[in-house]
């Protein structure tokens, strides 16, 4: 087995720092979302994307959940701009994209569409609920969507992530280089806790590496931020993982809360960053009630095993049962849920904010430590 193919066959490559912009003057402002958007295609990791989809591909991806090439591709990658804006954008055009004053990109507009929004949200989302922070942040985006192929010319600033960024080009010499043949992705938004880490040890013992890849980007306001989780993954690598084994980069994607699509969307990208396979837990990209616990993983037999090119291992609801004296599931626990240390992400975070612990068997110590200081920091 070697490490799999890019979603699409190849690596895109649409980096070129040099590319003189100098003669356009038309400019699209980014928003955040948009901003790390342009910089994942730009480096290959929405390979086969090299644009911002167009009007066809657009309706495509939220109907049949497909490319117009047949690709599997479930999240809708947009730019949007304001109508005023739009009015002065043709087809054909060379636009820059921006972000405060600073040029990113440039895109060569080769559509100029207006979505329905509803229908996206339907799709995408499964809901038009306003409460829904995927819903509520696609409705609070500007009205036009330009499509067309990008250049990337300048990357954003990372901070402290900076450290751990690495693009699918380089994750796979690194996966060479470590000697993996197979290597399984791990997609988190929330503090790590003993269900992460059983699932992701558990799948460790069928493949090489563990490619942990926690998103920094954009997430919704009562996510505990990424500089606190990075550090809390920081300590337990090097306190409880095997460093032959592991590796830690970080995805710079926003988060868009739509579960089952959003599982697919991230299969599909760890595929492009070289992994062979993804873990798929409960309820995976989800956000409140909106999906069934599952349903991030009963997605996937919409696609066959070669279009998706990288294996999926889904794995039960876990937790720790005080009578097993183990992590388990459903799967191999036969005891009363009274047993089972279970606690929301919801309720996690207001522990963690009031400076509440958190059990040792729900979450070990070290990490707790770092989640209460780093959100006081935040709060103090
Ligand atoms: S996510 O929004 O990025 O999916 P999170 O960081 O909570 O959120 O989850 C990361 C991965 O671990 C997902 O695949 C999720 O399904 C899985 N997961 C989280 N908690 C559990 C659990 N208790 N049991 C099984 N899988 C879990």
């Amino acid at each position: 087995m070697s490490l799999s193919q890019p979603h699409g066959g190849k690596l895109i490559d649409r980096w070129e720092p040099s590319y003189d912009f100098s003669n356009i003057e038309q400019s699209i402002e980014l928003d955040d979302t948009a901003l790390s958007d342009l910089e994942l295609i730009g480096v290959g990791a929405y390979s086969p994307l090299s644009g911002f989809l167009n009007e066809q591909d657009y309706h495509s991806v939220l109907t049949d959940m497909r490319l117009l090439t047949g690709e599997p591709w479930s999240i809708p990658i947009t730019l949007p701009t304001t109508e005023h804006n739009a009015q002065d954008i043709h087809i054909g055009q060379f636009v820059k994209l921006e972000k405060d004053n600073i040029v990113y990109g440039v895109i060569q507009v080769a559509d100029i569409y207006q979505p329905d929004k509803e229908k996206e949200a339907e799709l995408v989302y499964q809901t038009v609920d306003h409460e829904h922070p995927g819903v509520k942040k696609l409705f609070e985006r500007d009205a036009i969507y330009i499509g067309g192929e990008i250049t990337l010319i300048k990357r954003s600033e990372k901070g402290i992530f900076s450290d751990y960024l690495y693009d699918p080009a380089e994750t796979r010499q690194k996966f060479r280089e470590l000697g993996w043949n197979t290597v399984v992705g791990f997609q988190t938004r929330n503090p790590v806790h003993r269900a992460h880490e059983y699932i992701q040890k558990t799948a460790l013992e069928i493949v090489d590496g563990l490619f942990l890849q926690p998103l920094v980007g954009q997430t919704k306001q009562d996510d505990i931020p990424a500089d606190v989780r990075l550090e809390s993954y920081q300590v337990l690598l090097d306190q409880y993982y095997s460093k032959d084994h592991v590796f830690l980069g970080v995805f710079s994607a926003a988060m868009r809360y739509a579960g089952p699509r959003e599982a697919v969307f991230h299969a599909m990208v760890r595929k492009n960053f070289g992994c062979t396979h993804f873990i798929v837990g409960r309820d995976h990209a989800g956000v409140g009630n909106y999906y069934g616990t599952y349903d991030a993983q009963k997605i996937f037999s919409r696609f066959s095993k070669e279009e998706l090119g990288i294996t999926l291992l889904f794995f039960e609801h876990s937790f720790f049962c005080n009578k097993c004296g183990s992590m388990a599931t459903s799967k191999t626990c036969p005891h009363d849920a009274s047993f089972h240390e279970i606690l929301s992400g919801t309720k996690v975070r207001e522990k963690l904010r009031n400076g509440e612990s958190l059990p040792p068997t729900f979450s070990r110590p070290e990490v707790v430590d770092i989640l209460i200081s780093g959100l006081r920091e935040k709060v103090g």
